[in-house]
């Protein structure tokens, strides 16, 4: 727990990897290994595979959540995935936003908000993904691009949500974000929360890091103050490396 009582919560973004039976042997040794854990967890798999890992999870206390959500509940729209549809399939977090998901499918700040809202009135929590390009941080443009995608995200006043602050230069990469460099960006957001919602809900909302993260850098991540947690891409796809992030916080 953080001295704001925010309770630590860590993602892991599986992104369009796995198999039905990969997924389920992963979920049966990542339950059994995890054991008692500070943190709330959840996994992200692609949509075909959430009923497989809702089921492998049920009875732990492992949630799970969709990569993507379209704002409609329902409609003629190939290929999207509504919140009734995650929430049958046995979600209870859905990914908004995420970098791969603005660039590969050209999403803008304002649909990213219309996702974050049709979350929460599914029952959903988004967790909001956010992050500068190397240009832009290199152009020192980084608080911006974070203030509009957050301010945009928010617009339609999705409460409660969770955000991921992924700078998509270290998504993938192996290169990390150090431990100040990630603390000057949170610090940033929870302030920025603060104006946008408040300062109680502020406090109480976790900001996560992305990029990157693995168990050689997470516990030096997780020591910064509003740094609350990870969304975890390549770390995750192995039990093992996943739990030992986990188990860096608290
Ligand atoms: P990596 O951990 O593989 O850098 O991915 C981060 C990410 O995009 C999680 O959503």
């Amino acid at each position: 727990m953080s001295p704001d009582g925010r309770r630590p919560l860590v993602g892991g973004n599986w992104k369009m990897h796995m198999l039905r039976g990969e997924a389920e042997e992963y979920c049966r040794s990542f339950v059994t290994g995890l054991g008692d854990v500070a943190a709330e967890v959840a996994l992200f798999p692609s949509h075909p595979l959430l009923p497989a890992v809702a089921g492998a999870l049920a009875g732990s206390p492992v949630g799970c959540g969709g990569q993507d959500i379209h704002p409609e509940e329902k409609g003629a729209h190939t290929g999207d995935v509504s919140g009734p549809q995650l929430v049958d399939a046995g979600c209870s977090w859905v990914l908004c936003g995420h970098s791969e998901r603005r660039q590969d499918h050209g999403e803008s700040d304002e649909l990213v908000g219309q996702k974050a809202d049709a979350a929460i009135r599914h029952g959903l929590a988004p967790l909001i993904c956010i992050g500068e390009t190397l240009e832009e941080r290199q152009a020192n443009r980084t608080f911006e691009v974070l203030e509009r995608q957050l301010g945009r995200a928010l617009a339609g006043r999705p409460d409660p949500f969770a955000v991921a602050y992924e700078p998509i230069w270290a998504i993938g990469t192996g290169e990390t974000a150090t431990p100040e460099m990630a603390q000057e960006a949170h610090g940033f957001l929870r302030e920025l929360l603060a104006d946008l919602v408040g300062d109680e809900a502020a406090a109480a909302r976790r900001i996560l890091y992305g990029g990157s993260a693995k168990p050689g850098n997470a516990a030096e991540l997780f020591a910064q103050p509003d740094i609350d947690g990870f969304l975890v891409g390549g770390a995750s796809l192995d039990p093992e490396s996943f739990i030992a992030i986990i188990r860096c916080c608290g």
